[in-house]
């Protein structure tokens, strides 16, 4: 099966709490949530607050993508406002290990993931520690942007590698999702589809989602 998490960066957020249970009416299986510091990412978002105060409007998984320096910093506080899952960026860690580790004693799902110019070399020592592996599709930053399609090997490899650890992990793919290219990221090996713009840029949610998950 394969899940949409619809990033809240193309919502409203005049509406965050509205919007989100929306989508989730509409079909959502987790919401993404991109927090951007301005410094590893050229862009600002949220951060904990804002996420405490949206965990209330909804029960739904929240899947927290951190797109920020120094993220160990950072993780007991989006534990505590409600994330269910925390990704880092592998480029963002000096010791991924320990980060990893301490999203778990938080108890959350911990997360890694690589932008579309780094290797999947830099995350293959930690595949069978995390509950999730996120490939970029897109240069982070910005919703709205172009699939890259040359990471799709890059998806095909990292199925490979989690399929050796013989653990369930969640492969996720994130950027420039929609309707055309959803079933070539899923026949890569993805089960975690993450569209930001197409399902809050579309009149009706229901459909955009629907149509997302009819093309898998
Ligand atoms: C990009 C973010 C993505 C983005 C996806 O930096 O990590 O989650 O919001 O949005 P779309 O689907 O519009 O590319
Ligand atoms: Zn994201």
């Amino acid at each position: 099966m394969v899940l949409i998490a619809p990033s809240i960066l193309s919502a409203d957020f005049s509406k965050l709490g509205d919007e989100i249970k929306a989508v989730e009416k509409a079909g959502a299986d987790w919401i993404h949530i991109d927090v951007m510091d301005g410094h590893f990412v050229p862009n600002i978002t949220i951060g904990p607050v804002v996420v405490s105060k949206i965990r209330k409007t909804s029960k739904i998984f929240f899947d927290v993508h951190l797109m920020i320096e120094k993220p160990i910093k950072y993780v007991e506080q989006f534990a505590k406002a409600g994330a269910d899952l925390i990704t880092v960026h592998a480029e963002a860690c000096d010791n991924l290990k320990s980060i990893i580790n301490k999203i778990k004693e938080n108890n959350c799902k911990a997360g890694v993931s690589i932008n579309p110019e780094t290797s999947i070399d830099a995350i293959k020592n930690i595949i069978k520690d995390v509950d999730l592996v996120l490939i970029m599709s897109v240069h982070p930053g910005f919703g709205g942007q172009s699939f890259i399609e040359d990471v799709l090997p890059k998806i095909k490899q990292a199925k490979k590698l989690i399929d050796k650890t013989n653990r369930n992990i969640f492969l996720e793919v994130d950027g420039g999702i929609n309707n055309k290219n959803a079933k070539t990221v899923k026949q890569n090996g993805a089960n975690v589809l993450v569209a930001g713009n197409y399902v809050f840029s579309s009149k009706d949610y229901k459909k955009a989602i629907q149509l997302l998950k009819e093309y898998l």
